[in-house]
């Protein structure tokens, strides 16, 4: 019987950090520490419905959304683990209105971690894969605590970014600008281990993945864009797959190719630009399917050069095969009849 296991998260880090000359050790620790984090979340999710920890928390998060148990346990989690290690200077998480600091008594770190702790979190009581989003930035201001100014950087500066899918298996997939790597956790041992290395999407996919209920608050141009996916004549033909959490649409895309969408809408003139947030969701993913030969935009341009102006600010999302969101941004952009 084999008797190694393969390889082990850790020992990617580790590999990875021997091929980076001035690289301190830090961000292997850091990011080890967020797998920790991740365990303890995928263990509450995988047992979510014993635990009284289903249904909602009786509160309105900072996104005017119903906040459910299971995202105030995640979003406790990182922050409980996060915030003592020593390696950041300020936190931001999708739950939080504004920027969290490190505890003064807690020393600092160079480094920034922007998150969604539970996305998809309307399928945590239907037992839909759910999953962590997750984005690092280096500080670039002066003082040891990190200011709004640290967190609010373009995508193009992120170090690293990834996701946790607590799905039929709990997968971790990141990228430091070196490939994107996916690792499986294997229950039992409790380790993460590599199982798709070097992840690459497909140029051209035939999955779009959009909620089409909103067909009538779209413009003309994002309706006829739709409409091409779903045209008889459309060769090779599209099929249409809607999990309704982000990371779940996305990593399906991300292996088989595709393209996710969640347009600008005139449901809400209070989010008028869709949805998604720029910092915890549209930037890591963009960075994620940027390094696997894909692209993400917001319709007129790149997601990871957008500026970003306030923390919780939204975006449309076109991401995915390189060629199905250029196609996207033609259409958008008018340039398709
Ligand atoms: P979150 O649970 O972090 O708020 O994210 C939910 C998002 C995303 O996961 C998903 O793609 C989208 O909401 C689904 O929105 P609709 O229900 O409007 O399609
Ligand atoms: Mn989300
Ligand atoms: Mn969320």
């Amino acid at each position: 019987m084999k008797s190694s296991i393969g390889m082990t998260v850790t020992e990617h880090m580790l590999a990875k950090q021997r091929e980076n000359p001035e690289a301190t050790g830090a961000f292997t620790r850091l990011l080890s520490e967020l797998i920790v984090a991740a365990k303890i979340i995928a263990r509450e999710v995988n047992k979510a419905g014993i635990a009284d920890i289903l249904g909602y928390a009786g509160r309105e998060n900072v996104q005017g959304e119903e906040v459910q148990k299971l995202d105030e346990f995640a979003n406790r989690t990182i922050i409980e683990r996060m915030g003592h290690i020593g390696q950041l200077c300020v936190i931001a998480s999708e739950e939080d209105a504004d920027i969290i600091q490190i505890p003064p008594q807690y020393p600092k770190g160079n480094y920034v971690l922007i998150y969604d702790p539970l996305d998809g979190s309307s399928n945590i009581d239907v037992n839909v894969s759910i999953g962590t989003i997750f984005s690092i930035h280096r500080k670039i201001t002066s003082d040891e605590n990190g200011t709004l100014s640290d967190v609010l950087q373009p995508g193009y500066r992120q170090v690293a970014a990834g996701y946790f899918l607590y799905g039929s298996s709990t997968i971790m997939v990141y990228t430091t600008g070196q490939g994107v790597h996916g690792f499986t956790l294997l229950p039992g041992i409790g380790e993460f281990l590599l199982t798709h290395e070097n992840i690459r999407i497909p140029e051209r996919g035939t999955i779009f993945s959009v909620n089409e209920t909103y067909y009538n608050y779209w413009s003309a141009e994002v309706q006829r864009l739709v409409n091409y996916f779903k045209a008889p004549d459309t060769k090779p033909a599209y099929t249409a797959r809607y999990v309704g959490s982000l990371v779940s649409d996305f990593h399906r895309n991300l292996l088989k190719g595709g393209i996710f969408m969640y347009p600008a809408d005139t449901r809400d003139p209070k989010k008028p630009h869709g949805k998604l947030r720029l910092m915890c969701e549209a930037s890591p993913l963009a960075f994620v399917v940027r390094e696997a030969g894909g692209y993400a935009s917001n319709g007129e341009k790149p997601i990871l050069e957008i500026e970003p102006e306030e923390l919780h600010q939204r975006v449309p999302l076109f991401i995915g095969s390189k060629e199905d969101v250029e196609l996207a941004e033609r259409y958008v952009r008018g340039e398709m009849n």
